[in-house]
Formats: C-alpha cells, sequence, structure tokens
C-alpha cells in the first residue's frame, strides 16, 4: 500500500485528492493546525475511514514538518498548504512569504533529512499567477514569468527551489503550474464562490446585492476534481516534469457572473463602466451587482490563459472533462441547497422560538 501525505488537506484541493487516493488504495496522511475552533467541514466525512490520519504540522515550522515526515515516511507528498488568497497577501505578504516560499523549502529539506530524497516523489501546488503581468496569450511551460502580487512572488520561489532540488540532488519533485479551479468547495471570498452564493441568496430573498471588483478580468476556470487526478499524474509519469494544468478556455469574472444568475432563473444585463458599471436584472430593473473599490488590488493579474497540450500529450489528461457551463452550474446548484438547508433551519428556529413563547412547546 502506497503512502501519500498530503499538506493543506482541510483545503479544497486536499479534500478532493485525499478522496481520489484513497479511492486508489492509498494510505493517506493529511496535515492540520491547530485552531481555536474545530471546523474541517471539507475533510468530515472522510475522518474515521482507517486509511485516512491527520497529524498537526504548520509550514511555518519545521520541526513539525520534518517530524510528520519522518513519522509517515511517504512514497509522495503532495505540497498543497499555502496562504493562498492573491488580495490577502498584500495585507500580509511576510506570513504568505514564509508559508508559500520558505514553506516550500521545509518541506524539501525535510525529506532529506529523513533520508527519503531517493524514495519520495514530491508534488508542488504552483500556480498560474507565477505568469501575473502576462508576457504571452495562452500561457504554456516555456512562458516567461511575471510575478505580479506577494502571493506570487512567494510561489515563484517555491517553484524555483523545487527545479533546484531535482537538478541539485536528483529528486524527484516537480511543479504543477495550476490554472484557476473551482469547485462547490471553493473558499466563500474567491470570486467565482462569491457569485454563487450570492446569486443563491439573492434568488431565495437572503441578499439584496452583489459587490465586486474588476469585471474584466480574465481566468481559465476548471473544476478542482479534474485537477487532483492531475496532480497525481504528474507523480506516476517516468521523469520529474512541471506541467501547466488549464482548460484551454478563458472567461471573464462578468461572463462568469451572467451564467450563475441564469442558473437561478435572473437574467443580468451589464451597464456603465468602471466603477460605474452595475448588473441589472432585466426582468425587474434592480441593480444586482455593483462595482465596489474595495476588491480591487494593487496589482491585478487579468488574462489568465492556460494552455494544456503538454499534459494532455505526456499524461493523457483531458482537460475538458467539465465543461465552463458545467462548472458553474455545479457550482450554483450546491449553493441554492446550502442556502435552502440555511433558510429551512431558520425557520424551525423561529417555529420553536414561537411555539415556546406561546407555550406550544415546553
Ligand atoms: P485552500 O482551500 O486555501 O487551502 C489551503 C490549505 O493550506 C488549507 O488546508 C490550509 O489550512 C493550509 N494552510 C494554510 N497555511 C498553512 C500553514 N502555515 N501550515 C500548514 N497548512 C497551511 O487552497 P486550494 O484552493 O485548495 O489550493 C491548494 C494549493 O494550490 C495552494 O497552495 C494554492 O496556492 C495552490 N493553487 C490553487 C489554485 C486554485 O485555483 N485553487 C490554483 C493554483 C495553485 P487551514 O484549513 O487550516 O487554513
Ligand atoms: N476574490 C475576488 N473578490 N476577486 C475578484 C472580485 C471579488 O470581489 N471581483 C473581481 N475579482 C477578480 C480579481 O481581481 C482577480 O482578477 C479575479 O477576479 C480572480 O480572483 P480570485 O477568485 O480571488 O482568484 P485569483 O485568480 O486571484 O487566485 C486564485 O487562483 C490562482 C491561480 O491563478 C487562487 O486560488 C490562487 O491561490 C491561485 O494560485
Amino acid at each position: 500500500m502506497k503512502r501519500a501525505l498530503i499538506t493543506g488537506v482541510t483545503g479544497q484541493d486536499g479534500s478532493f485528492l485525499a478522496e481520489l487516493l484513497l479511492e486508489k488504495g492509498y494510505d493517506v496522511h493529511g496535515t492540520i493546525r491547530r485552531s481555536s475552533v474545530d471546523f474541517r467541514e471539507r475533510i468530515a466525512h472522510l475522518e474515521g475511514h482507517s486509511n485516512f490520519h491527520l497529524h498537526y504540522a504548520d509550514l511555518g515550522d519545521s520541526m513539525s514538518i520534518i517530524q510528520v515526515v519522518k513519522k509517515v515516511a511517504p512514497d509522495e507528498i503532495y505540497n498543497l498548504a499555502a496562504q493562498s488568497h492573491v488580495q490577502v497577501s498584500f495585507d500580509s505578504p511576510e506570513f504568505t512569504c514564509d508559508v508559500d516560499a520558505t514553506g516550500v523549502l521545509r518541506v524539501l529539506e525535510a525529506v532529506r533529512q529523513c533520508d527519503l530524497q531517493d524514495k519520495c516523489r514530491i508534488y508542488q501546488a504552483s500556480t498560474s499567477e507565477l505568469y501575473g503581468k502576462v508576457e504571452e496569450v495562452p500561457q504554456n511551460e516555456n512562458t516567461p514569468f511575471h510575478p505580479y502580487s506577494p502571493y506570487a512572488v512567494a510561489k515563484q520561489y517555491g517553484f524555483w527551489i523545487v527545479k533546484e532540488y531535482r537538478e541539485a540532488y536528483g529528486m524527484f519533485c516537480c511543479s504543477g503550474i495550476l490554472f484557476n479551479h473551482e469547485s462547490e468547495r471553493r473558499g466563500e471570498t474567491f470570486v467565482t464562490r462569491k457569485i454563487t452564493l450570492a446569486a443563491a441568496r439573492i434568488a431565495q430573498g437572503k441578499q439584496d446585492k452583489l459587490y465586486l471588483g474588476n469585471l474584466g478580468s480574465l481566468r481559465d476556470w476548471g473544476y478542482a476534481k479534474d485537477y487532483v487526478e492531475c496532480m497525481w499524474l504528474i507523480l506516476q509519469n517516468d521523469k520529474p516534469e512541471d506541467f501547466v494544468i488549464a482548460t484551454g478556455e478563458q472567461h471573464s469574472v462578468r461572463e462568469f457572473c451572467q451564467l450563475a444568475f441564469r442558473r437561478v432563473g435572473i437574467e443580468l444585463r451589464f451597464e456603465g463602466e468602471g466603477e460605474d458599471e452595475k448588473g441589472i436584472d432585466t426582468a425587474t430593473g434592480k441593480v444586482l451587482v455593483e462595482v465596489s473599490p474595495d476588491f480591487y488590488r494593487p496589482t491585478d493579474v487579468v488574462n489568465l490563459w492556460g494552455d494544456p497540450t503538454k499534459a494532455r500529450k505526456e499524461l493523457g489528461w483531458n482537460p475538458q472533462k467539465t465543461s465552463f457551463e458545467q462548472l458553474v452550474n455545479l457550482m450554483v446548484d450546491a449553493d441554492m441547497a446550502k442556502v435552502a438547508a440555511e433558510r429551512a433551519s431558520e425557520h424551525v428556529k423561529m417555529n420553536l422560538a414561537e411555539y415556546l413563547e406561546k407555550g406550544i412547546v415546553k
């Protein structure tokens, strides 16, 4: 039985990857961080599985990483842990650097110090943000990097240190340069999930308006569940190499909004420009989407579009497994169900309060 260690197992990708590896018969170990609230929603369904184990470790703490690597002695490490929010990286640049840059070095060194460098394969969660202020469209493995946020600069160090350890020590370590991938488990402050949740809340009368930043920003959005399969394929390859993982299709934030609202039965028309642009419900004339400069970034990456040819040819990976429309729909449907469930439980609580007051329930 192969043993895998996933850092960041509580995240969107970590949870899907843990499921995939369990299905493949791996013994799966994940790292978690101590928190004042015990809230591991994405992996709650896996806890208790006999091949699923959790360990405390923090990418900012090399002792904890060495300890977990030594204890697990993994065949494969998937280093997914990161401060992954680009806008937050402008507010916490030093923390982002420590976790997203030096953290990668700590993982690589832990493997060497535990004498596992010839046995353990390492996947590093790299990112299309490396292309940043893009120098070529679409972007492939040979496109020059131009990182454009503290997050991207930190991730660029991660990318190069992985390459360095591969060349210097002959380690099997690779980076997946993944373009944006989303799902019903996506964090609620990333733009896609913010939109699908808002569309569901607006449709069910729980929210009036959605405030967004740059509506014209372009992304190559895929489905996270399809992308974790590629992480695994990269480590099963004959040679340690880096791969671009993307769908090869590009859409704007505005288009994402229109599709998401359409799924809940609202047709949006956009009018105006820049900060004055508005998304209007064509049936009622109500303004449902407005621009707020609060969501602008000091430097914003606006033109990401990946070329997944290498992954398709060399790994046999299908970049078009889930279409853009399917992705939007599955996210909206999940949020419609989530909001409906919240409303139902509010209703039960309200009824209970009323019944208690009236003495119907004691
Ligand atoms: P995510 O949902 O934000 O998950 C991040 C994970 O990292 C969480 O488990 C988090 O733990 C953990 N983490 C954060 N700081 C840590 C620390 N100091 N020590 C240990 N663990 C820490 O991110 P994701 O979307 O799954 O992305 C996974 C990885 O892929 C990240 O490295 C991200 O930068 C990269 N990436 C993502 C995308 C994308 O579109 N999703 C694209 C390219 C690259 P808590 O739950 O305790 O916070
Ligand atoms: N978050 C957010 N919130 N973004 C907004 C908003 C808003 O209200 N309005 C517009 N945007 C724009 C951002 O300016 C950005 O250009 C784009 O939408 C996407 O933003 P995010 O969803 O926050 O993702 P990201 O592309 O910055 O970063 C994600 O993808 C990277 C891969 O390219 C993260 O998952 C990173 O960890 C990942 O590396």
